[in-house]
């Protein structure tokens, strides 16, 4: 039988010659991901940059550091979390990726889902956000948790903004402190015994696009309250703006053939 690391070996071969859109031109190198394909925690940014392009390794420049830091102060290491991008090449001169790009790569990012199976998705930026936020503002949402597919899904602003805007600095400092408390809702979900929801962000300091603050929360996993050993008693959630339906996949350019 084929193992996960034959599987990952295969896929990360695939996405280093894929020529599915005109970025394969560009590139020096792509840039599949790395990371243990047990973790419990997958981190999702949005592309290659300069140093990434070189290396062939994700978040290896400044933004990367600071990915570290943010880990760290959460204590968590780099090497205990999956990281990876939306696109696996990067976008000349760092430009947004393009619909068409992204669409080309959805599915390597979801078969590096299906691999890795986190209990966690962290996505760094409003790109990899968009997947399970569409027409969502990070400024909103950020360090909220969903469920989807059985995991939780936390938003988070993109290191890089922190570099360009120093005070979300210490918003994605916050927002990376909540972690240990979402994983370990995380893993007693996945034991079928969910625990009591994490506490809600505080809201940012700044409204970053002056929207109110009472829409901050997008909390709406089902939690439970009961003392240790008792059967979990679900309770409602806090009261939240409904979440919005995944929007329709677009329409698949090419199949990608893996694990045959
Ligand atoms: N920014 C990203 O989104 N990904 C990287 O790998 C590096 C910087």
């Amino acid at each position: 039988m084929i193992t996960v690391e034959e599987r990952a070996a295969e896929l990360y071969d695939v996405v280093r010659a894929c020529r599915l859109c005109a970025l394969a031109e560009t590139r020096t190198n792509a840039v599949p991901g790395e990371g243990p394909l047990n973790a419990e925690i997958m981190c999702i940014g949005e592309a290659p940059g300069v140093n990434e392009d070189r290396q062939g390794r994700p978040f290896v420049g400044a933004a990367g550091n600071f990915l570290s830091e943010l880990l760290a102060a959460a204590g968590l290491s780099r090497e205990q979390v999956y990281i990876c991008n939306v696109l696996k090449c990067r976008p000349p001169g760092n430009r947004d990726p393009l619909p068409g790009e992204i669409e080309a790569c959805s599915e390597y990012l979801d078969l590096q889902l299906d691999l890795v199976e986190p209990l966690v998705v962290v996505t760094l930026g409003r790109f990899s956000m968009a997947k399970w936020f569409p027409q969502q503002a990070i400024s909103r949402i950020h360090g909220s948790v969903k469920e989807a597919d059985g995991r939780l899904i936390v938003p988070m602003y993109h290191p890089a903004a922190a570099l360009h805007q120093g005070n979300l600095r210490q918003v994605l400092l916050d927002d990376f402190a909540r972690l240990p408390d979402i994983l370990e809702r995380a893993r007693a979900m996945s034991r079928g015994n969910p625990e009591p929801a994490v506490a809600p962000p505080a809201p940012a300091a700044i409204d970053f696009r002056g929207e109110p603050e009472s829409a901050m929360m997008d909390e709406d996993v089902p939690v439970a309250s009961s003392p240790p050993g008792a059967p979990p008693e679900a309770i409602p959630a806090p009261a939240q703006p409904p979440v919005q339906p995944a929007g329709p996949r677009p329409p698949e350019t090419e199949q990608i053939r893996l694990f045959d």
